[in-house]
């Protein structure tokens, strides 16, 4: 898929604020720091259209970008900041809850986890959360550049391992670099496959 048009829609604090107007969303979601604001910078072949940190937390609201008139790509707060307070936790965890419960048009969920740490508590919390209200999604697995490919293979396999507990079949694992620019067009094409279905 070719991307030509991306317009950035705003900032939301919560889901009544969100666009109105409905097309097909793909979102992202992970831990915070986990890489999702630069692989959106990647995908869609920006500098900065998604704003990035080397420190966490960053994204702390629902922010909308609308990429050729047809479909919305959602970048998400990440969960998990240790060093937020329990309060400002609490309205991100809310929001991030909200949107995949009710937001309707939700198509493609992405969850994005770091390929150096593929069993975090915290994400496996993600993936039973899905899990339990019947949200599918694909994963991602970012930072890639970071591992050996032996090391990414033994990290895939103990992925696996821990979610077919739970899961039957396994979601797709897609594994991305946005350092080293990998992984980027089997995204894409999986994005519209999802979306030229919906026609
Ligand atoms: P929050 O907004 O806090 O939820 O974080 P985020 O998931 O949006 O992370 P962000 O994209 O801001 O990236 C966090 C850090 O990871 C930054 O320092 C990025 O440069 C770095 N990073 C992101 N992707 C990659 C990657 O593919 N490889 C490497 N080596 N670093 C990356
Ligand atoms: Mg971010």
């Amino acid at each position: 898929m070719k991307i030509e048009k991306i317009e950035f829609l705003g900032s939301f604090t919560s889901i009544d604020r969100c666009p109105k107007w409905i097309l097909p969303e793909i979102a992202l979601i992970g831990r915070s720091n986990v890489g999702k604001s630069t692989f959106i910078n990647f995908l869609t072949n920006q500098k900065n259209l998604a704003k990035t940190s080397s420190t966490p937390g960053k994204t702390r609201q629902i922010n909308y970008f609308r990429i050729d008139n047809r479909w919305y790509l959602v970048d998400l707060p990440g969960y998990g900041y240790a060093k937020l307070n329990a309060t400002e936790r609490k309205k991100i965890n809310h929001l991030i809850h909200d949107y995949l419960l009710y937001r309707k048009g939700l198509t493609l969920l992405f969850l994005l986890i770091d390929a150096r740490h593929p069993a975090l508590p915290i994400d496996l919390e993600m993936c039973n959360f899905l899990g339990e209200n019947n949200i599918p999604f694909s994963l991602i697995l970012t930072k890639t550049d970071k591992l050996s490919k032996i090391g990414l293979q033994k990290n895939i396999k103990l992925l696996e391992r821990n979610l077919s507990q739970h899961w039957e079949p396994l979601p797709n694992i897609f594994t991305v670099s946005s350092l080293k620019k990998t992984g980027r067009e089997e995204v894409l094409s999986y994005i519209e496959e999802v979306i030229s279905t919906l026609r």
